[in-house]
């Protein structure tokens, strides 16, 4: 072994999201997000009580929800060029950002917001001029508030909201942007949302879950077409998020329940959005699946069903479970063996091997971007603590020595993106978590490199990993 390099056209860079970094939720005509609202109505209020049936691992497991609200981020509405200024002097060649629905369309479908469309032009020509290539998330959990109430994702208009959205932004930014996904993490926005209640729009219901998920796939296929017949000359695919799940003893009952867990949370939007398909292990195996599956799905898929170009990757945790026939996916919750304290977050770096390695070899070498991954550490309301991470520093250091190696193994995998660029709102847990490169007062706006971004820097530089 002689070091850990990563090649020069090698995509390495932070991600953020709209509504979690932007703040001005409400300003220059953008209406409420499904986060700005969900967010509200539970402030610091315990999170709606229901079966939560299938002890499936995405999604956070909190009672009492934070009282802070989105409605700052890390303001990077009014600072984007001075975040953008720092990733360059990161040295980082990439940034993933996600578009506001509600900023572009305030009504959700229909009349376009001239000045979400200057918003995102800004950044979008910022990044671009400092060399960096954006890679777009149309989107990243935040519809808009509107649509949500004609039931979001259930709504069998769905895919058509969605297209005419999606068509707006290509217009717009296509010729600048070469780099899109459609959904991030469906497993959280939908079987978490619709299904388990422990996300917006907090749902107990397994049927309208499954019928939701099929919709975020008819509007993933149409965009995706929408897409192609513009012939832009980008690449569309999707960003979902992945689990390393392992079995809890060494028993064949116990590989099959893991196997299950991986493909409810990925395979169920993976293979369908690459395949056609969904994963028939389930099917087969599950009746709180079956018997919930949407009506005439596998010809819905055929009718749409368009090939994506690359699967996006968001990787953190690695989990284990144990066979359960009395559980609707006949396995036990899936639970981290590792713990760490001080982190939300319990790290295992060999599990992103894993669990890319397991994708290309699933699904024919496909090409990938780790599209999240990162360091979730606790505010202790000290910044010079917390700019002084080194747990980040071997958190980065381990995580992309597994990136090198994958790519020594002949792995198709084009970029990596560590979450996130700069201390944000986080999901569920508010300001209390910060993973970011850069320190952030949320009150003030003030900021700071941390320790690890100088790190990071380093790599994006040098190409190559200590
Ligand atoms: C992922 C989300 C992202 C962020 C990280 C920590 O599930 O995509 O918005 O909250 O987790």
């Amino acid at each position: 072994m002689f070091g850990f390099k990563l090649p020069k056209d090698f995509l390495i860079g932070t991600a953020n999201s709209a509504f979690q970094s932007e703040g001005a939720w409400d300003r220059d005509g953008k209406s409420e997000s499904v986060m700005d609202h969900y967010a509200k109505l539970y402030a610091g209020k315990p999170a709606p009580s229901g079966p939560r049936e299938e002890g499936y691992t995405a999604g956070k497991k909190k009672t009492i929800l934070t009282e802070d609200l989105p409605d700052r981020g890390c303001f990077f509405y009014d600072h984007y060029e001075e975040y953008i200024e720092d990733m360059q002097k990161t040295g980082q060649n990439t940034f993933r950002l996600s578009l506001s629905w509600p900023r572009i369309i305030p009504t959700g479908v229909g009349e376009v917001n001239p000045k979400g469309i200057a918003f995102y032009n800004k950044i979008i020509d910022k990044l671009v001029s400092c060399g960096i290539t954006p890679f777009v998330d149309l989107h990243h959990w935040d519809m808009p508030q509107c649509l949500m109430d004609k039931g979001g994702f259930a709504n069998s208009q769905f895919p058509e909201w969605f297209e005419a959205y999606a068509k707006v932004c290509f217009e717009a930014f296509g010729d600048r942007v070469k780099l899109w996904s459609t959904f991030n993490e469906s497993a959280v926005a939908i079987t978490s949302g619709y299904a388990n209640g422990r996300f917006p729009p907090f749902g107990f219901s397994n049927k309208e879950g499954q019928l939701a998920g099929h919709h975020c796939l008819i509007a993933h296929f149409r965009a995706v077409r929408l897409y192609k017949s513009m012939d832009l000359g980008g690449k569309i695919g999707a960003v979902n998020c992945i689990v390393d799940i392992t079995p809890a003893r060494m028993v064949e009952e116990d590989l099959g329940a893991a196997a299950r867990q991986m493909e409810r949370m990925f395979g169920w939007w993976t293979q369908p959005m690459l395949e056609g398909t969904y994963p028939q292990q389930l099917i087969r195996e599950c009746p709180y699946v079956r018997d919930n599956m949407p009506e005439n799905y596998q010809a819905d898929l055929d009718k749409w069903f368009i090939p994506m170009d690359f699967v996006g990757i968001n990787y953190y945790v690695s989990h284990r479970t144990g066979y359960n026939p009395d559980k609707p996916l006949l396995s036990d919750r899936a639970e981290s063996f590792y713990s760490t304290p001080g982190q939300s977050f319990a790290p295992y770096p060999a599990g992103l091997f894993d669990v890319v390695w397991y994708v290309s070899q699933r699904y024919h070498n496909v090409e990938i971007y780790i599209t999240e991954n990162g360091c979730a550490l606790y505010n202790v309301n000290d910044p010079e603590k917390e700019c002084d991470d080194p747990e980040r520093i071997s958190y980065i250091r381990e995580h992309l020595r597994m990136v090198s190696r994958l790519i020594k193994v002949g792995c198709n995998l084009k970029g990596y993106y560590y979450w996130n660029d700069a201390d944000s709102y986080e999901e569920l847990d508010g300001y209390r978590i910060r993973f970011g490169l850069t320190w952030v007062d949320h009150q003030t706006g003030e900021r700071r490199w941390k320790k690890s971004r100088h790190y990071f820097s380093q790599i994006c530089k040098s190409r190559m990993v200590d």
